[in-house]
């Protein structure tokens, strides 16, 4: 509580008039974090719709999800953004269990090839063809623990550990309210989880602290951010070790896509979502700020959340408000049905081809990632690729033997990470202009907007006094609890 008393009351308290009656909360994007601002404003407040204040979202596409969303190929769908999320994203898994959404395994058992620019340097073994028993499955895992032990040894261990070490503190994040303040600053929020000097150094400088070997940093832990954050291992360390977890099992997703994630929260927080509706201004009017939208309308807010990185769209803001400057990370998603061609990877046949293949950081690579979405049949096969900058046909007609569709998703994926990080305000004004989207600078994943959407939650609760629920929100169990717990019955993954 003393904790909570100095975050919240360094900021100027504001006393709004008729605030709490009538405020109305206007949020600005509809993807997980907008949404998830929704969702926790409602969940913790009891009387946000009725006579209380009134929840807005601004969507300027026509569906919700943003970065969250399925590319359809060849009639099936398939996740084009955000795809998997990691078994201790405890926000995710309560979102999917409330909203009752199917979630299925993503990730995991494949047959990995790292690519070097002329040969495949390392494989795991081959994917045992369906039907095989079990005790061959649990032979064919060893053997490849076995080769990674062989091939990257020790380094191994020690990079689970600084995983685990990240993770554990980034539990805390789930602890009580009683224990956990509502932070206005990102630094503050990183600094009480102990996860502040991670943002400072980059992943490589602090894996080779960690007793990493340099052989593993530049091939598996290079292969790891290129897929995750399609950048070096010279991105920070938090965003790294966030990207290492991505590489753990027990991975899932939403069956049918995660931007049902974002859907479902925002019709269960009964926001009024407005779509095909962009918000171009903001404009501070005293007590309240006047929203002006690309259709012409304007809204008075009390409180306007803006849940999208302000790098790459020309919302104007008056009075000015300047923030450090954030590149973000382009990742072109391409989507291809037909077959790699084994002739550019120095193979004879097609069946000879990794189903993932991860890259160096070597420049003639013109890609992150290629990775199997499903089988047809022997010649016919989805594919989805990563890349830095666009693949033209020219070069797609080397790396294919034949295409029969090809999809291009050009993302501005998440931030171009270079430590020490530098973080634009929660509260940019001081007053009631709140930016989620700070936190990226952190990490960017789905659970990562889920976070800092529960503390901006939190933080206007506590600014504009609204009335809370009587009882707090169920104390989330730390996760080995709820594993036990679950013992035999266990909802998730492995389906
Ligand atoms: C290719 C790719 C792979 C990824 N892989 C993973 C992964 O495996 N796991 C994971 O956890 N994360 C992953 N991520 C990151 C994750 O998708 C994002 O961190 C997360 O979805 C961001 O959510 P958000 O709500 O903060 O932002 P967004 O999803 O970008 O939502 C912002 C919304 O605001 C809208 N908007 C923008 N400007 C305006 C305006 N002026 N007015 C109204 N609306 C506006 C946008 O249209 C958008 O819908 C990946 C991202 C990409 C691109
Ligand atoms: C709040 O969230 C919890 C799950 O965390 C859920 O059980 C409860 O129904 C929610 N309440 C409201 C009013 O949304
Ligand atoms: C949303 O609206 C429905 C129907 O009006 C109502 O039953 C439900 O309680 C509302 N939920 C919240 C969180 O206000
Ligand atoms: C916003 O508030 C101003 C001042 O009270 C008022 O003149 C204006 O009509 C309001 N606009 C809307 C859209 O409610
Ligand atoms: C923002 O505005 C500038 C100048 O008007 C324009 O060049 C740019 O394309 C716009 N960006 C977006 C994302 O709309």
């Amino acid at each position: 509580m003393m904790m909570l008393a100095l975050f919240v009351f360094l900021l100027p308290a504001l006393p709004l008039p008729g605030a709490s009656a009538s405020a109305d909360i206007c949020i600005v994007g509809a993807g997980i974090s907008g949404a998830s601002t929704a969702f926790f404003l409602t969940n913790y407040t009891s009387s946000i719709h009725g006579h209380g204040p009134q929840l807005r979202v601004f969507e300027r596409r026509h569906r919700v999800g943003g970065r969250l969303a399925t590319v359809a190929v060849a009639g099936d769908r398939f996740e084009a953004g955000g795809s998997i999320i990691h078994p201790r994203n405890l926000h995710a898994r309560r979102f999917a269990d409330l909203l009752g959404l199917a979630v299925e395994a993503a990730g995991d058992d494949d047959w990995l090839g790292i690519w070097d620019g002329k040969s495949f340097l390392f494989q795991t073994l081959r994917p045992l063809p369906p039907g095989t028993s079990w005790w061959r499955r649990k032979l064919h895992a060893l053997l490849n623990s076995l080769l990674l032990l062989r091939r990257y040894g020790l380094s191994l261990l020690k990079m689970d550990r600084f995983v685990q070490e990240m993770l554990q503190r980034f539990m805390l994040f789930y602890s009580d309210f009683e224990s956990r303040p509502a932070f206005a600053t990102v630094e503050e929020m990183l600094k009480w989880t102990g996860l502040y000097d991670l943002t400072r150094r980059t992943l490589e400088e602090e894996l080779l602290d960690a007793g990493l070997s340099s052989q593993t940093i530049a091939e598996l832990v290079t292969v790891i951010t290129r897929i995750n954050y399609g950048q070096s291992t010279r991105i920070s360390g938090l965003a790294g070790a966030v990207s290492l977890a991505g590489s753990e099992p027990g991975l899932w997703a939403v069956k049918g896509g995660n931007w049902q994630l974002a859907d479902g929260l925002l019709k269960t927080s009964n926001a009024s979502l407005h779509l095909q509706e962009g918000i171009d201004s903001i404009t501070d009017a005293g007590d309240y700020y006047v929203l002006r939208s690309n259709t012409g309308n304007e809204y008075n807010c009390t409180v306007t959340v803006v849940a999208t990185p302000l790098d790459e769209v020309n919302i104007t803001l008056s009075p000015p408000i300047s923030i450090p400057q954030r590149k973000m990370q382009h990742t072109h998603a391409t989507f291809v049905r037909g077959l790699l061609n084994p002739g550019y990877f120095g193979l004879n046949s097609a069946s000879d081809i990794p189903e993932l293949i991860g890259t160096l950081e070597v420049p003639d690579i013109p890609f992150s990632c290629i990775s199997v979405l499903k089988r047809y049949g022997e010649d016919d096969r989805t594919y989805k690729m990563f890349s830095r900058a666009k693949l033209d046909d020219d070069l797609l007609d080397q790396i294919f033997s034949t295409r029969k569709e090809t999809i291009r998703i050009n993302w501005a994926a998440y931030p171009h990470y270079e430590a020490p990080e530098e973080f634009a305000p929660i509260v940019l004004d001081g007053k009631q202009l709140y930016y989620l989207n700070t936190f990226e600078s952190a990490a960017s994943a789905m659970e990562t907007g889920a976070v800092a959407a529960e503390n901006v939650a939190r933080l206007i609760i506590y600014r504009l006094s609204l009335p809370k629920r009587e009882a707090e929100p169920p104390y989330i169990k730390p996760f080995a609890e709820e594993e036990e717990e679950e013992g035999s019955r266990r909802r998730h993954v492995d389906l």
